[in-house]
């Protein structure tokens, strides 16, 4: 089963291969812009195994898939036979057997790594504790939609090392930009969970106005993430000074954009002023993971069919 392609974490892909999917997902969004059926994945069947909640990734996946011309099933934990101790491995030879392509949204890494290593077919990892690789793919789409290339690019990261922050750190190390990280104290990026190589991609800054300083996009993510909340109150205080603000965005370039990957909660880590500011580009960086997806889930099952 090894020569099966999962997308488990941004690093499982070489810049080339994100070269041609982002050409692709611009195509393939040009083509549902203009109201024209595209359906090669017909007959093909997604599973979608959701531990944790989601509005995005739910939507953007089903309807994607639907798109494409394939179906999508919807799995939980609650009602599946996951939470009554059925193991993963077993999960995984049943579930890929009747599916095509599978995506999963759970909590430790280790549990995606294991159902792959079962798996007969392509699994994606829909976000985990320690990445979420279709955001962070759906998000530089989005800066190379608005700006051109991000390779040289200066990305500023203010907040919690989680997820979202490991996945920026390999996205910088395969497509070669720079992050420059804040988190408070005692929530420091680690290189080895954040899975990177080396530390030459990215800079951590004690001061959050410091790491802005210059980026071309500043971006964060909510103080405390699923699966963390009896954190929160602690949280609450210990980030109260990694807030984007107005301050911060004028720290940054000119012409710097504004992301986050939503939900948000204005008024914790980030202002109203901001995320509903011209430089915000939030709604389109919602709606491509669609596209981003949708390029994705083609790559998966066919392999390069263009350019
Ligand atoms: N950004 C994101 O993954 O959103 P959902 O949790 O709604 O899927
Ligand atoms: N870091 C957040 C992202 C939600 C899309 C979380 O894991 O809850």
């Amino acid at each position: 089963m090894t020569s099966v392609k999962h997308f488990l974490r941004f690093n499982d892909f070489a810049r080339d291969e994100f070269s041609y999917l982002f050409e692709r997902a611009a195509w393939i969004k040009a083509q549902f812009k203009a109201y024209r059926k595209y359906w090669p994945l017909c007959d093909r069947t997604l599973v979608m195994i959701f531990e944790k909640a989601s509005t995005r990734t739910r939507l953007s996946f089903e309807a994607g898939m639907q798109q494409l011309g394939g179906s999508a099933i919807y799995l939980n934990s609650r009602d599946s036979q996951l939470q009554r101790g059925e193991s993963v491995e077993d999960a995984a030879q049943v579930i890929s057997r009747m599916s095509d392509v599978v995506m999963i949204r759970t909590f430790q890494q280790a549990i995606i790594e294991r159902f792959a290593a079962h798996s007969r077919v392509p699994v994606i990892n829909g976000l985990t504790n320690e990445y979420h690789p279709c955001q962070i793919l759906a998000d530089i789409f989005t800066y190379i939609e608005h700006r051109g290339p991000i390779q040289g690019k200066t990305v500023a990261w203010i907040g919690d090392s989680n997820n979202m922050c490991n996945t920026w750190l390999q996205a910088a190390e395969v497509l070669d930009f720079h992050v420059r990280v804040s988190t408070p104290p005692g929530y420091e990026v680690e290189a080895t969970t954040a899975g990177v190589a080396d530390t030459k991609h990215f800079e951590q800054f004690a001061d959050p106005l410091e790491a802005a300083r210059q980026a071309d996009l500043v971006t964060t993510d909510v103080w405390t993430s699923m699966g963390f909340e009896a954190e929160n109150e602690q949280r609450r205080r210990d980030f109260a000074d990694w807030q984007v603000n107005g301050e911060m965005m004028r720290a940054a370039q000119r012409d710097a954009l504004f992301m986050h990957c939503l939900p948000v909660h204005r008024g914790e880590e980030v202002t109203a002023e901001v995320i509903d500011g011209p430089q915000s580009v939030v709604w389109d960086e919602a709606e491509n993971r669609l596209h981003a997806q949708k390029a994705l889930l083609e790559y998966l099952l066919l392999g390069r069919v263009a350019l």
